[in-house]
Order: structure tokens, then sequence, then C-alpha cells
């Protein structure tokens, strides 16, 4: 692995964690809104968590919601996260830290504020609150209805990257921060160093929730698609990169699907019909061993207890919707002499059944007559495969560097 979860052990008493995720509109707030519920009826005391700027929870649930959690029904408390009013109040020293250093290298008051909101802080925000929720263990189950894909990658790694910042990028020794906040006091007026401190207690608790999230047994990411294309080929993509950065997926939910048996032949869906069959066993030859979640499409809008419990029922049948659904590494990228390899866990074929080939950032391994579609990262662009082998149910396929691009 790439990075790996260099055996950071989460607190035992960690309550369960489960982050919804997939492309715009596919329906995470509504699959993460109906699992809460369904959770929280099963005696679950369970936080829902939307951490999209765009909100759509209280649409969902349809009740009002705010910044700190509400609870909606017995056991089920919501929360919209919204960065400025987190930032107001509990990182105010260091939101007037970046605003103090801002204004002293000649930026606006106005741009300052905006400023003072970087990219990845919403983010951020997310991950705080939910370090908080963990520490007070008032939860059984904290549920995140995330952003779409990108922002939930950037949600997962800014603390493997905030990491790195700390450790490579900033001056962050005692001494540095002493004498530059003794410093920028003098110039400001303002103690500086408190900022400083506030900003070091915050990467300490990032890397708290980097460790709970990347345990399998506490936290599942579960991927929200529909039976189409485009969407499809971004959850591929995300869930090479959850692999990657060693995230346990659990699942797959395929959200609103057409039920064939209430659809007349010959009408207006029947085209439609046939190509989500298809999907449906490109989702199949895409993302097996995972289990793969139906959920029908409702006619109708989905908002409010009722409907949601429809959509629950449809998911989870009678599955426990807090278990840890599957946990067993499907997909690794490893570094391997000058190239790389990926594993890709295939139980059950013969050596000659299996070839693999890589199309661009895509790698197509058929096995006999079924073929499976595997988003590369991006940086193996500029590699070529140069062998494959299975064994003990993982097929290996090696990566050499590209020789023209090298060239
Ligand atoms: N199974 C379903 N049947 C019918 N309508 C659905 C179903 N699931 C979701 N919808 C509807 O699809 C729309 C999008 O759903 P939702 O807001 O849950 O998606 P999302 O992935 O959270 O979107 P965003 O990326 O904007 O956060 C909503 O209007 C919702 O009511
Ligand atoms: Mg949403």
């Amino acid at each position: 692995m790439l990075f790996p979860d260099d055996d950071a052990s989460a607190p035992s008493a960690s309550p369960r964690i489960l982050l919804f995720t997939g492309k715009g509109g596919v329906g995470k707030t509504t699959c993460a809104a109906a699992t809460a519920l369904r959770a929280a009826r099963d005696g679950h005391k369970t936080l829902i968590l939307s951490s999209d700027p765009a909100h759509s929870l209280a649409d969902a649930v349809d009740e009002p919601l705010g910044p700190e959690p509400t609870e909606i029904v017995e056991n089920l408390f919501a929360q919209e996260v919204d960065l400025y009013y987190s930032m107001k109040k509990y990182w105010g020293n260091m939101r007037e830290l970046m605003l103090t250093v801002f204004r002293w290298q000649g930026v606006e008051q106005v741009a300052a504020e905006e400023l003072a909101a970087l990219p990845g802080m919403n983010e951020g925000s997310v991950l705080l609150w939910l370090e908080q929720a963990i520490r007070e263990e008032d939860f059984d189950l904290i549920i995140v209805d995330s952003a779409p894909t990108g922002e939930t990658l950037t949600l997962l790694t800014l603390p493997q990257v905030t990491q790195w910042w700390l450790s490579k990028a900033f001056p962050f020794q005692k001494l540095a921060v002493k004498s530059l906040g003794f410093g920028v006091r003098k110039t400001t007026g303002i103690p500086l160093d408190k900022g400083y401190e506030e900003l070091e207690r915050i990467f300490e608790k990032l890397e708290t929730v980097r460790a709970v999230l990347s345990d399998h047994a506490i936290t599942s990411i579960r991927l929200v698609m529909n039976p189409e294309k485009m969407v499809i080929a971004e959850a591929r993509r995300a869930y090479t990169y959850l692999q990657l950065y060693g995230y346990g997926v659990d699942s797959v939910i395929v959200n609103r699907v057409l039920p064939e048996d209430q659809i007349p032949e010959n009408s207006l869906f029947s085209g439609y019909l046939a190509s989500q069959r298809q999907y449906m066993r490109d989702i199949e030859n895409s993302f097996a061993p995972l289990p793969i979640l139906t959920v029908p499409h409702l006619g109708e809008e989905v908002f409010g207890l009722e409907r949601l419990t429809r959509i629950a029922n449809g998911m989870y049948e009678d599955n426990d919707p807090v278990a840890v659904l599957h946990d067993e590494p499907t997909y690794e990228v490893q570094e391997s002499g000058a190239g790389y390899k990926i594993r890709i866990r295939l139980p059950f074929v013969d050596e000659q059944e299996v070839e693999a080939r890589q199309f661009g950032d895509q790698l197509v391994v058929q096995v006999a007559n079924q073929r499976r579609n595997y988003a590369l990262p991006n940086f193996l662009s500029y590699y070529t495969v140069r062998d494959t082998t299975l064994a003990d149910g993982w097929l290996t396929v090696h990566f050499d560097e590209d020789d023209r691009e090298a060239a």
C-alpha cells in the first residue's frame, strides 16, 4: 500500500462509521438518511453528518437542521456542517491567526475573510466534528453523507496530506513557532502562538480521525451509483483510489433501479430497461465480490421518513445496515523495484483463463468469457504492463516505466 496504515490502532470505544459517496445526484443523501433512520429504529444511537456544503439532508429528512446535532426522531440526530460556524465556534484562534497573516500581507479585510477559508478547510472541519463525535463517545453510529466523489477523496486524503505538511513543509518546531509568533505579535499585537498551538492540536485530531477512518472494523465506505455509464465509470475510479489509500469499501449501492415487473412491454422505458440490465452486469463485473445492494426507483421524489423507510427496506432487506458487509481487500497497488504491481483478488480462476491488458487509465482483465474493468491510478498511465502472474487467488500485474515516456 502506498499509504500504509502504520498500525495506528483506533480507540476501541469508537462508534461505527459509515460514509456514503458517489457521483453528484446519485442518491447519497437519500441512502445515507435511509440507513441512519433504519439504524436508529434498530436501537443504535445515530448521528448523521452532512459534509456537502450544498446541504440537502434537511430536505431529505423533511426537518429543519442546523450546524449542531438536532434530534429528529428517537435515537436519530442530524447535523449540517457549516464551515464559518465551525471556524467561529471551535477554531477562533486559528481563524484570527490566518486573518492576521493575510492582512499583514496586505490582503483587504473582506478578501482575508474569504481566504481564511482555504481549500480543504470544509473537509477539515467535517473531520474535526467527526473527531469530536468519536471522542465524546455519545453515539453508537456516525453516518457521513458526503459531497460528490472528488470532494470526498479530498476529505479522506486530507489527514494524510496534512501529516506530510506537518512533518515536511511547515516550520512547526516549537522554537520556530515561538520566535515566529513573537515576531508577528510585535508587528500586529495579536498573540499568534495561540493560533499555532491550535493548529498543532488540529493536526493531532486529524491524525486520530485518519486512524479511525482507515480501520476497516470501524469505518465502511458505501459507494452509491445508478445503472448509468458515466456514474459507473466514476464509481470505479473512486473505488480504485479508496483502495489505494487503504479505506474499506464494504458494499456498492445501486440506486434508482427501475423495477422490471412494473414497466409495461414496449413502453417508453423498454430501451432504458435493456441498458439497465447491461449496466447491472457491468457493475457486477467491476465490483464483485463486494455485496451489491439494489434500491428500486420509488417512482416519486424521496423525502420524509416514510419514503426513507421504503428506501432502507429496499436497500437492506433483512441485512443489518450497521454490520461490516465485506472486509477483504480486493485491489492493492504496491511499489515493486523500479515499477509497480497491482494485485487483484481473483479467487477460483486458472492462470490460462486470465489476460490483463492496459488501455490508457483502464486495466481490462479478461477471465474466461468475462471482462472486468479496473480504473488505474493516474500515475500508472506512464507505465506499461510487463507480465501477469496468478497465485493463491491473487492476480499480480507488474508495471514497468514506459520507455517511450521516459525517452
Ligand atoms: N430510489 C429513488 N427513487 C426515486 N427518487 C430518488 C431515489 N433516490 C434518490 N431519489 C431522488 O433523486 C434526487 C437526488 O438524490 P440525493 O439528493 O439523495 O442525491 P445526492 O447523491 O445526495 O446528490 P448530491 O450529489 O447533490 O448531494 C432527489 O430528488 C431524490 O429524491
Ligand atoms: Mg447529497
